[in-house]
């Protein structure tokens, strides 16, 4: 939707806000949204910003979120987690088309190409909505000029919480501005990985025990991880970037940031 056509509500009353133009309700926990883009921002695909609403007491109340679509895009895009008692999530998750949210276009973050030096193959290792900013380096067509393999793993509660990370990967294999950019065949260099861990579906288990006891090198048909062409981002709950980080530093791969590239970087996702 355009700005143009928003109700009069959406005259904007508060600094640094943001129009939402689209809302979708995953499951009782999850839920995404666009808002508009000031025109100014510049970010790399995979950083963050701080957004938030208006509290109580007159004080933005603000938090900090992965923007999920790429850089090229108008829009931007988050993916969040709805926490009852949530100070932020618990009014955010009711935002409607035309309502205003807070944007502080201050974007920063660790899990950018820049952090990372060359390789060959990518990972993306998420749970729950730390899928977000591989959301956004997904759609970003460096991603597939860089690399030559491209694998997104994301584990979560139950299917209904994959849903969000297997639309997108439809989205991306279908996407005909990437396919031009990049090349035909392009969509066979991502690999997707989603596994459950509360609810049946076809690959259960912490993406942690997979890679430990190997079933994700098997199940994809690859080489264990090797820090000579394997570079990956991390971006999950505290405990899932703690384990990563010793497997990751296990095979070998030492931690990057954007003043020192090396072979991995992690992020914690929001949580509250
Ligand atoms: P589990 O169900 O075994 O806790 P949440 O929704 O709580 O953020 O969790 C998202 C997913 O992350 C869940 O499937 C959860 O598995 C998984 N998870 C939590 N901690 C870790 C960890 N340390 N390593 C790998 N996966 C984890």
């Amino acid at each position: 939707m355009n700005i143009a056509d928003q109700p009069a509500k959406a005259v904007k009353t508060l600094p640094d806000a943001q129009v939402v133009t689209e809302v979708q309700h995953y499951t009782d926990r999850l839920f995404r949204f666009r808002v508009t883009r000031p025109q100014s921002l510049r970010f790399r695909s995979g950083e963050f910003v701080m957004i938030g609403l208006m509290g109580d007491n007159g004080k933005p109340l603000l938090r900090a979120y992965s923007i999920a679509s790429p850089a090229w895009d108008d829009e931007l895009e988050f993916y969040s987690i709805k926490v009852q008692d949530g100070p932020l999530t618990s009014k955010l998750q009711h935002i409607q088309v035309g309502d205003e949210v807070i944007l502080r276009p201050k974007p920063v973050g660790t899990l950018v190409h820049d952090a990372l030096l060359p390789g060959k193959r990518l990972w993306f290792f998420s749970t729950g909505t730390g899928i977000a900013p591989f959301a956004s380096l997904l759609r970003e067509p460096q991603t597939y000029q860089d690399y030559d393999e491209v694998i997104l793993t994301h584990t979560c509660r139950d299917v209904a919480e994959l849903k969000y990370g297997a639309d997108l990967v439809a989205a991306i294999r279908a996407d005909e501005m990437l396919a031009e950019l990049i090349g035909e065949g392009f969509a066979e260099k991502l690999r997707y990985y989603p596994t459950t861990t509360r609810e049946q579906s076809p690959k259960m288990g912490r993406i942690t025990d997979l890679l430990r006891d190997g079933t994700v090198f098997a199940d994809l048909g690859i080489d264990t991880i090797d820090a000579g062409h394997d570079r990956a981002m991390v971006c999950g709950s505290m405990g899932l970037n703690t384990d990563m980080k010793e497997i990751l530093e296990g095979f070998g791969l030492r931690e990057g940031a954007n003043s020192d590239p090396a072979e991995y970087v992690v992020e914690k996702a929001f949580v509250g």
